[in-house]
């Protein structure tokens, strides 16, 4: 990066505003978003990053998962870009800046680039992944896994949302099923800015969170066949409850834990009853379950653990048990040059920053499986994210963006090894 560059921010203010504009589509009177992928207000939001990507000139191409990409080109076409973005869609009734703090950051990243007119060496690519967030479609992550080669396209395409609706066709209908493979390719390097999440940096008073990785995301989906009978006139004696059985269940996920140390969590998000109607016994019930851990093998071990409680707690209630793995991502660590680069660039543009790991499952999680990829976080206020009061400050954001701009920039200028800059 030539020294001249060294003095480059971005417009505070202008995140601010797109960021605010893209709070309206999908916006809760909660004063949170509801934008699930593949809606009518995750098209919007597309729509309008397309316009903006078209007025910087970017190329935009999108491909057959729904992944927007808009690409600044840099000096020398032929050299693997440097990648930044992350998701625009939302949890139902979540916030305003999960995901898309981090593709209006690098929004702006490339408008700052084209008002002080910027050449890279290196193009530059923003992207919007689709259906980060899996609550619409599980799981998370989609179409990054299917880039990076972790999931598979058709598979994907398959999903489907509670109401039985593909994913693929969903895709279709709101316009955003591109042509372009949806495959890896390679990248010099990728960031991602976000939101922490969590409460720590806002504790310790610290701008800029450092992750060294993302935790290992593990999701199962356990069935319960019981008896739907009268409330009634139905014995307590020797009732197959679906929701009782399902009740201690939900307590041993919550107890796993504090039994296998490590750092783990462990939550049940959804629970679902069938007939769900106040006088009948429940007949079936559906939940999830959430493990997360660094260390993929304990999490692996906590799941058999919980797996043969299961199955002793549906026999005592003589309950029949389906379990499905729905979903693992092994716990991926960044590359430890970029992880070092957003450190040294906060402290250079005078923020504190603290190292940490992200107990969030993020894009970037699987694209540290491609290439050389690291996050950027900032402040969550009150440590409240996937809720409607999910805030971070201004300042912060556009904290976060400056330290954005400037590890872009310095990825974006490095030559192949061996090769001098053009
Ligand atoms: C994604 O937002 C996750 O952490 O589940
Ligand atoms: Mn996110
Ligand atoms: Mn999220």
């Amino acid at each position: 990066m030539s020294t001249g560059l060294l003095g480059l921010r971005v417009d505070g203010a202008r995140l601010r505003r797109s960021l605010e504009a893209m709070a309206e589509l999908g916006a809760t009177p909660g004063g949170g978003m509801h934008r699930l992928a593949l809606s009518d207000d995750d098209r919007r939001a597309r729509d309008l990053l397309v316009s903006w990507l078209e007025e910087l000139g970017a190329r935009v191409e999108v491909d057959e998962m729904g992944d927007i990409f808009g690409r600044r080109p840099g000096r020398d076409a032929a050299l693997p870009p440097v990648i930044t973005g992350s998701h625009l869609d939302t949890q139902p009734r979540g916030g305003r800046f999960d995901g898309v703090l981090g593709v209006m950051g690098a929004l702006e990243v490339l408008r700052t680039l084209d008002d002080h007119g910027v050449e890279t060496l290196r193009s530059v690519e923003l992207v919007d992944w689709t259906n980060e967030e899996g609550s619409r479609f599980a799981p998370a992550m989609l179409a990054s896994g299917v880039w990076a080669g972790a999931l598979d396209r058709d598979w994907a395409w398959a999903r489907t949302d509670a109401d039985g609706f593909r994913f693929g066709d969903e895709l279709a209908r709101i316009g955003y099923r591109g042509s372009a493979p949806c495959a890896r390719r390679p990248f010099h390097a990728c960031y991602e800015l976000h939101i922490e999440q969590g409460p720590r940096l806002e504790r310790e008073g610290v701008t800029i969170g450092v992750p060294r990785g993302v935790v290992c995301l593990h999701w199962y989906d356990v069935y319960l066949e019981g008896v739907a009978n009268q409330v009634g006139t139905t014995p307590m004696d020797g009732r197959s409850d679906a929701l009782v059985t399902a009740a201690e269940m939900v307590l041993e996920v919550r107890g796993l834990p504090a039994r296998m140390g490590g750092g783990m969590v462990a939550t049940v998000g959804e629970l679902t009853t069938h007939p769900n109607s106040r006088n009948v016994v429940p007949g079936a019930a559906h939940f999830t379950v959430d493990i997360r851990s660094w260390d993929d093998d304990l999490a692996l071990r906590a799941w058999d653990a919980l797996q043969a409680e299961f199955r002793a707690i549906a026999e005592r209630h003589g309950c029949g048990i389906r379990v499905e793995e729905t979903w693992r991502v092994r716990h991926n660590e960044f590359a430890p040059e970029l992880v070092a680069r957003v450190r040294d660039t906060a402290e250079r543009l005078g923020y504190s920053s603290l190292a940490m790991e992200s107990g969030a499952g993020h894009d970037a999680s699987y694209l540290a499986t491609v290439g050389p990829t690291a996050m950027v976080f900032v402040p969550s206020i009150g440590g409240r994210s996937h809720v409607e009061v999910e805030e971070t400050g201004w300042e912060d954001c556009e904290a976060g963006a400056n330290v954005l701009l400037h590890c872009v920039l310095a990825s974006a200028d490095e030559p192949a090894p061996g090769e001098d800059a053009v």
